[in-house]
C-alpha cells in the first residue's frame, strides 16, 4: 500500500548527508528524518561494541516516528551494525545499508575481478566488504585498506587542492591496492574526492560511491513493496544532530550541496527519547 512515512537515514555525522541529497533527488515526493550522531563522531576509530550500541539507540528513535525504510547511510555502522539491526528491527522496517548495493553493482555491473576497497579503520578491520563480496562471487579477488586521514582531511575542507591530491596519491600507490579494476569508496565523505581519484587513476579503474546506487536501491525497494509516497503533498525534511555547533551547521553545505537547518536532539535524551 502507498505510505506517506519518512524515510530514516543516519550516520555517525553529517557526511551521510551525501546519501541524503541523492534520495531527496532521485524521490522527491519522500520526507526524509536524517540523524547525524555528532555526538559520537568519529565511529571509524570506535570498537565495533561501541558503534553498535550508537547505532541500536538512534534505529529505537527512527521507528518511533514510523520510517517506512531506514538506510544506515555511515559505512562503518553498515559493516558491524548491520546484521544486528536487521535481526532486531526487521520486521518493523526495512533496513538498507551502503555495502550490499554498491558490491552488487561492483559484480553485476561492471563484472569487476579485482576490487579495493578503502574505508574508515573499523569499516576495513570488520571484513564487511570481503566477506560480502566473496559470499557473492568466491573467485573475485579483494583488497582493502584503511584511509583514516581521508575523512578528516575532507571534513577540515581540504580536498581539491594540493594537499588533498599529495594525501590521496601516497594512499592509492600503496602496494595493497594495486592490479584492482574497481575501487568501491567505503566512507560517506568519499564522494567529495571522486575527481580527485579519478583523476589518479585516469580512467583505468572504476571508482565507486554508493551514494546514487544506495538511493536507486531504496527506490527499488520503495516499488517492490508498493510503499512509495502517493500523497502528492509538499514533503519537508528534518535533519537532527545529537550535538548541534554551528561548524556542523556550516558543514552541512558541502555533503548536502546546500546548507540545511540542523536541530538539536541531544544524546542524553535518546532513553525517553521522542522528536517532537
Ligand atoms: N560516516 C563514517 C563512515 O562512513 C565516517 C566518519 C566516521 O568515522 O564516523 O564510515
Amino acid at each position: 500500500m502507498p505510505s506517506n512515512k519518512p524515510i530514516g537515514i543516519f550516520d555517525s555525522g553529517i557526511g551521510g548527508l551525501t546519501i541524503a541529497h541523492s534520495i531527496s533527488q532521485l524521490l522527491p515526493n519522500e520526507e526524509l528524518i536524517f540523524f547525524g550522531d555528532t555526538a559520537h563522531l568519529p565511529y571509524g576509530n570506535k570498537s565495533a561494541r561501541a558503534v553498535k550500541h550508537y547505532a541500536d539507540k538512534i534505529v529505537e528513535l527512527l521507528l518511533k516516528r514510523s520510517c517506512k525504510i531506514i538506510v544506515i547511510a555511515c559505512n562503518t555502522a553498515s559493516s558491524v551494525a548491520f546484521n544486528d539491526l536487521n535481526k532486531k528491527y526487521g520486521d518493523q522496517s526495512i533496513i538498507i545499508n551502503v555495502i550490499n548495493p554498491v558490491v552488487q553493482y561492483a559484480l553485476d555491473a561492471i563484472q569487476s575481478r579485482s576490487i579495493g576497497i578503502i574505508g574508515t579503520k573499523r569499516t576495513i578491520s570488520s571484513r564487511a566488504y570481503p566477506k560480502k563480496i566473496k559470499e557473492l562471487n568466491p573467485t573475485t579477488l579483494v583488497s582493502s585498506m584503511a584511509t583514516p586521514l581521508l575523512a578528516q582531511m575532507i571534513e577540515e575542507g581540504f580536498y581539491n587542492n594540493n594537499i588533498s591530491k599529495a594525501i590521496i596519491h601516497d594512499y592509492l600507490s600503496r602496494k595493497t591496492l594495486q592490479d584492482i579494476d574497481s575501487l568501491i569508496l567505503g566512507c560517506t565523505h568519499y564522494p567529495l574526492i571522486k575527481d580527485e581519484i579519478n583523476d589518479y587513476y585516469k580512467g583505468i579503474v572504476h571508482v565507486l560511491d554508493s551514494t546514487d546506487i544506495v538511493a536507486m536501491e531504496v527506490k527499488n525497494t520503495l516499488g517492490k513493496y508498493d510503499m512509495r509516497n502517493e500523497s502528492g503533498k509538499v514533503v519537508e525534511h528534518n535533519f537532527y544532530v545529537s550535538d548541534f555547533t554551528s561548524s556542523f551547521q556550516e558543514t552541512t553545505k558541502i555533503f548536502f550541496k546546500e546548507q540545511v537547518p540542523l536541530k538539536e536532539f541531544p544524546i542524553w535524551d535518546f532513553d525517553q527519547a521522542t522528536f517532537d
